[in-house]
């Protein structure tokens, strides 16, 4: 065997995931559903430490999509304000984590707490080693549709015509502008749908669906998820 092939290859670059399970995690233990998501929010801690230390670079993670404010307001607002915490205590930990925050989605439609340090934390620069981008009031369709009227004003504007729509102008529309697309996509928790995440950026990427509930995906899950990945990538790759 070639020693370039002993070692472990590299992981993705951009690992996406939909944290799912959270719900029936509570329930499996008679808590209330917010017991899931604060049990959620630690899986979240966990992985994202643990991806920084793969060298993982970008991390996407579906924490609130546009569809979940159907949900009761005793949910929506605990989930709101586990992100409030969360985002607080990210804030002053920022360089000693190594991380920096994207948010994708539009942010018009939370608190002005929240929207603040949502700002906050996008706007603070240093040395960092992965990039965690939370989906927040997010939906792929609610994205591109934003796009579309994005360029359209652009067209309207006289700074373009139609024929100047290419995939990587269009890209430059997206929240996601400037991030690579996600080479692996996971969902734990049984299911097996892409729920409105990331229908742009997913067009290449391969997926991972585990039986595993959120609040129980451990480093090995992440682990088992790569290899997963790379096995499919070899026999891709084969001749
Ligand atoms: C899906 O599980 C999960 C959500 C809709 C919310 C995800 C939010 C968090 C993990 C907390 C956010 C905070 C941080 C800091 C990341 P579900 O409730 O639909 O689960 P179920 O399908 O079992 O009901």
């Amino acid at each position: 065997m070639a020693l370039s092939e002993e070692r472990a290859p590299a992981p993705p670059r951009h690992i996406a995931i939909i944290m799912d399970g959270n719900g029936r995690w509570a329930k499996q233990r008679g808590l209330p559903r917010t017991a899931g998501h604060a049990a959620g929010a630690e899986s979240f801690r966990r992985i994202a430490n643990y991806c920084r230390t793969l060298g993982v670079e970008y991390l996407t993670v579906y924490a609130f999509s546009t569809e979940n404010w159907k949900r009761s307001q005793d949910e929506v607002q605990g989930i709101m304000v586990l992100l409030r915490r969360y985002l607080e205590e990210a804030l002053r930990d920022m360089d000693k984590n190594q991380v920096r925050f994207r948010f994708f989605g539009d942010l018009s439609q939370l608190s002005p707490q929240l929207r603040k340090l949502c700002r906050d934390a996008e706007s603070r620069s240093g040395v960092y080693k992965v990039q965690v981008n939370f989906c927040l009031n997010y939906g792929g369709r609610d994205e591109l549709v934003r796009a579309a009227r994005r360029f359209a004003q652009d067209v309207a504007a006289g700074k373009c015509g139609p024929e100047d729509l290419t995939e990587e102008r269009m890209d430059s529309y997206l929240y996601s502008a400037g991030v690579p697309d996600p080479e692996l996509i996971i969902r734990p928790s049984g299911e097996k749908r892409l729920s409105n995440f990331l229908l742009w950026q997913s067009a290449y990427s391969e997926f991972v669906f585990m039986n595993v509930l959120w609040p129980d995906f451990m480093p090995e899950h992440l682990d088992e998820a790569i290899e997963e990945f790379h096995r499919r990538n070899r026999r891709f790759g084969g001749t």
